[in-house]
């Protein structure tokens, strides 16, 4: 039995992880056989690739060898973890995949993109997310949901280019969602999580209603 491979894809702050965290409380809560996980770092070997990439200590890791952990991070994940799930017939819901690494690495830093898409294919064996959502918010929201209320201070010039960066990033998502329409689901990510949860319910229990039948009296709320 094949399982479903559902992506949670957006700009940092969007609300990826607690859209996650949600839909899996609703599967547990209808026994329904799910695998929650994350890239980078769904496997052990990928959580040390995980801790290289975010070290800040590690300033001087060019941006083609971070593409060449993220690869190697997601070649592992893929045989380790999605491959193996996905045969047991089990939901997936996984933090960030393939589209975070062309919409950061080829548009936020202008890595190329035939590099990026032959990575991926290497790295992915060609598994494809069933179904990618896209929670979709504006840069400057996502900085307020995650900036600490006591530095009200201005922008410097690094913090400008970190959301020129992001802009170029949210740019990309979108862009990606309408060349794959049959894969992505846009969300808006603004509203509350209820809000935007109710939206992400909509999409995904048609999707795994075929497969696990006791979500057939789910009622949207
Ligand atoms: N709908 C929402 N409205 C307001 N704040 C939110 C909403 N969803 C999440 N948050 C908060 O915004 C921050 C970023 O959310 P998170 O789920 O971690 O985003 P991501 O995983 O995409 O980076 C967290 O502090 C979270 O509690
Ligand atoms: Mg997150």
């Amino acid at each position: 039995m094949a399982g479903i491979f559902i992506t949670f894809e957006g700009i940092d702050g969007c609300g990826k992880t607690t859209q996650l965290g949600m839909l899996a409380a609703l599967l547990a809560a209808h026994s329904i056989p799910h695998l929650i996980t994350r890239e980078p770092g769904g496997t052990l070997v990928g959580n040390k690739i995980r801790e290289i990439i975010l070290d800040p200590t590690h300033n001087k890791l060019s941006s083609k060898t971070e593409l060449l952990l993220y690869a190697a991070d997601r070649a592992q994940h893929v045989f380790e973890e999605l491959k193996p799930s996905l045969e047991k017939g089990e939901i997936i819901l996984c933090d960030r995949y393939t589209d975070a690494t062309i919409a950061y690495q080829a548009y936020g830093r202008k890595l190329p993109v035939k590099l990026i898409n032959q990575l991926n294919l290497i790295a992915t064996d060609g598994l494809a997310p069933d179904l990618t959502l896209l929670f979709d918010l504006p840069v400057e929201e996502a900085e307020k949901r995650m900036s600490n209320p006591n530095s009200l201070r201005s922008k410097d010039r690094l913090e400008q280019e970190q959301r020129d960066f992001h802009q170029r990033v949210r740019q990309a998502y979108l862009a990606l969602a309408e060349k794959f329409p049959d894969r992505f689901r846009t969300i808006s990510a603004l509203g509350t999580s209820q809000e935007i949860f109710y939206q992400v319910s909509q999409v995904v229990i048609p999707k795994i209603k075929s497969l696990y039948p006791s979500l057939n009296n789910y009622v949207f709320c």
